[in-house]
């Protein structure tokens, strides 16, 4: 069963602005599902939003007034765009342009919309929405990079068609509005129920030098592991995020450590896990390095080579284990035989969960933005997930991870009470107690 987010937003708060791109006509509809989803919807439009869908349309679906100006002719006394900024729970920019984007890299606050996402601190999303060229340009790259880190999350635009279908395609398109109602519906009831507990997460892949420009390493980008430091956040924890190199921007609200080799994972991995209720180790560790670094680039030979290489530490197998409570998730990432080489991985390394997926099926692995994984308990319960993105993959796994949670904390209060006194027992009832204990239940 996928965990789907509840639908059900009754009295949710949602502040949704929509500036100037064609795509704002599928905002009424987005709208529209809020709406009906139970949500109360407070529309601010940008004037070049107004020339593409007048606020009528709006006003209709909301039954409220839409606010269009800093400066209206008639208005409330008060400091209207801090109260709206402290009303909502969540703003949603739909469609997000370019040049808005660019406004809120920079602070700007020269529109009532701007000045409200100033003073707005709850959770931020941009559904952006512009020509593919605007989308690739360096400008906008940047202005997206500052945002995210800032903590606004960027619901990134799909490869399609523009204005005109069959015209011009390329990234930029608005998301779907159905695809933008599920996240924002995610955002808005996700449970904080990993609220003062620490999560670790190590993600990406490890680099391993051999000489001063040739290094051992593998495909990893590091997503999967964002997208679960991503999610725990959004369950309320506090996420601690080791991670190798990568061309992905790590999660904001995260304590991101950056390393290079699987012996600085490792040792940041020591130093963190003791204090870590919930481990989830995704990263592409080296098994390997090499047994002598050269610090002068070895020259090519006639000859064929031979390289000598070193196993590197086991960082998942060899984790300080110091909570009896803490839960470990591991990853098996196997081209054959995956349930039986992940269930060995689960017991060998003695995990909770393993995530097992295999890098050759389509969709899944390394670059993608999807994968279609296993989850093994260490029940022996095993679920095939279908193929879904990398952040609907992470949310599936914190699932599992709050209900083994759950299950491991009244087994350890039950090894934690005291032994009930010792009461002396003759010896015919001592035979009779012998007699009648059952075997012990064993799993295969
Ligand atoms: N792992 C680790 N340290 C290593 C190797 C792997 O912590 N040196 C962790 C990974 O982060 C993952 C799990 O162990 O959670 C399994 O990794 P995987 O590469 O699938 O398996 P290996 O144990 O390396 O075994 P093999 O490569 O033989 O399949």
């Amino acid at each position: 069963m996928l965990n789907n987010p509840s639908q059900d937003l009754s009295s949710r708060r949602l502040l949704l602005g929509v500036t100037g791109g064609i795509a704002a006509y599928k905002s009424a509809y987005l709208c529209r599902l809020f709406i009906k989803a139970g949500a109360e919807v407070q529309v601010v439009m940008t004037a070049a939003g107004t020339k593409f869908v007048a606020p009528l349309t709006f006003e209709t679906i909301t039954a409220r007034p839409v606010y269009t100006e800093m400066f209206p002719e008639r208005r409330e006394v008060s400091p209207w765009h801090t109260e709206l900024a402290s009303w909502a729970e969540l703003a949603l920019i739909a469609p997000a342009t370019a040049n808005h984007i660019a406004k809120l890299a920079c602070g700007l606050a020269d529109d009532l919309l701007s000045t409200i996402m100033l003073t707005f601190d709850r959770a931020r999303v941009l559904a952006p929405a512009m020509n593919h060229r605007m989308w690739a340009n360096v400008a906008t790259q940047e202005n997206l990079r500052t945002v995210r880190a800032r903590g606004f999350t960027i619901l990134e635009p799909p490869k399609g068609d523009m204005a005109r279908p069959g015209e011009d395609a390329g990234f930029g398109r608005m998301q779907e509005p159905e695809d933008i109602f599920h996240e924002v519906a995610h955002l808005l009831t996700t449970p904080r129920d990993l609220k003062g507990m620490r999560v670790l997460v190590t993600a990406g892949r490890t680099e391993e030098a051999w000489d001063p420009v040739r290094i051992l390493t593998n495909r990893s980008t590091g997503r999967m592991g964002f997208a679960l430091a991503e999610e725990a956040r959004e369950h309320g924890a506090d996420v601690v995020l080791v991670h190798g190199p990568t061309e992905v921007m790590p999660p904001a609200g995260v304590r991101a450590h950056a390393v290079v080799t699987a012996a600085e994972m490792s040792n940041a991995v020591r130093k963190e896990a003791p204090d870590a209720d919930i481990i989830l180790m995704a990263a592409a560790v080296s098994d390997y390095r090499f047994t002598d670094v050269s610090s002068e680039k070895i020259k090519k030979t006639k000859h064929s080579l031979s390289v000598p290489m070193k196993q590197t530490e086991d960082i998942l197998a060899n984790l300080p284990r110091v909570k009896p409570k803490q839960i470990i998730v591991g990853f098996a990432l196997e081209t054959e035989n995956l349930l039986e080489n992940a269930l060995k991985k689960l017991h060998k390394k003695r995990l909770d969960l393993v995530v097992g997926n295999n890098p050759l099926q389509e969709g899944s692995g390394f670059g993608t933005a999807t994968n279609e994984v296993m989850l093994i308990s260490r029940d022996g319960s095993v679920e095939g997930l279908p193929l879904l993105s990398k952040r609907e993959v992470a949310r599936e796994i914190l699932g599992a991870v709050v209900r083994l949670w759950h299950e491991k904390q009244p087994e350890i209060e039950k090894q934690k009470k005291p032994a009930p006194p010792r009461r002396r027992r003759t010896t015919s009832s001592a035979r009779r107690k012998s007699a009648n204990t059952k075997p012990k239940k064993t799993r295969v």
